[in-house]
């Protein structure tokens, strides 16, 4: 199905104490995806998980594994996430300067690659790699923590996606993260995202599969 939208429970709301059945509960939730949040403590003020988070998640579950990479020199790590079960493994664009050789690599080892941009991010940076990516993520919070405020100028960097894969029939992802909840995912979809991420909002709902609806509406 060409147009549907994508949604992607970000693991990092979750109760950790129990991820086994955290990961149980967005797997019922017919969520497209688990997004997993890897960070470093330097590209971000933030320490979270590891590889072998990743795979334990991946043992818990045969849902789709969206890795995303907050970690400087992110090539140095793919082989790890990939030995993990990552389906598909987004970096950012400001952690590297090996950025096609890193995509590169991601794809040689069968997966799918995103390329991520912070929220001051200019999108013209994108227009080199565009074609060589599966996925483009737009921050729309500043990476490193869960439960911030939608960030609205992103919107105008999701329609300039959205125009070129249009333009040039691109089979691309344009995914946001950071602050999505009924009302934001209403507009980022509006402006041509067909990927969403949501923590906060997906993890505080005693029903995550009604909420996983309600971002696809
Ligand atoms: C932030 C992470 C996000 C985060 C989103 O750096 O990349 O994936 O978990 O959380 P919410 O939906 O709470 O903004
Ligand atoms: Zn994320």
């Amino acid at each position: 199905m060409k147009n549907k939208i994508k949604v992607a429970p970000s693991i990092l709301s979750a109760d950790f104490s129990h991820l086994h059945d955290e990961v149980k509960r967005v797997e019922k939730s017919k969520a497209d995806a688990i997004h997993i949040d890897i960070m470093d403590g330097h590209f971000v003020p933030n320490l979270t998980m590891g590889p072998k988070i990743v795979s334990a998640i991946n043992r818990s579950s045969e849902i789709f594994l969206d890795v995303h990479l907050m970690i400087y020199n992110p090539f140095d790590y793919i082989d790890k996430f990939v030995e993990a079960g990552a389906d598909l493994i987004t970096f950012h664009i400001e952690a590297t300067e090996d950025i096609e050789d890193t995509i590169n690599f991601i794809k040689k080892c069968g997966k799918k690659a995103g390329l991520a941009f912070n929220p001051e991010t200019s999108f013209s940076l994108a227009l080199k790699y565009i074609e060589m990516v599966d996925l483009v993520l737009f921050m729309s919070v500043h990476p490193g923590f869960g439960g911030q405020k939608f960030i609205p100028s992103v919107l105008e960097k999701i329609e300039m996606a959205k125009k070129l894969k249009d333009d040039m029939k691109l089979d691309l992802d344009i995914q946001v993260d950071g602050g999505i909840g009924k009302e934001t995912a209403l507009k980022c979809k509006k402006h041509g995202a067909n990927f969403l991420v949501a923590g906060t909002y997906l993890f505080s709902l005693d029903d995550m599969k009604t909420g996983v609806d309600n971002l696809r509406l």
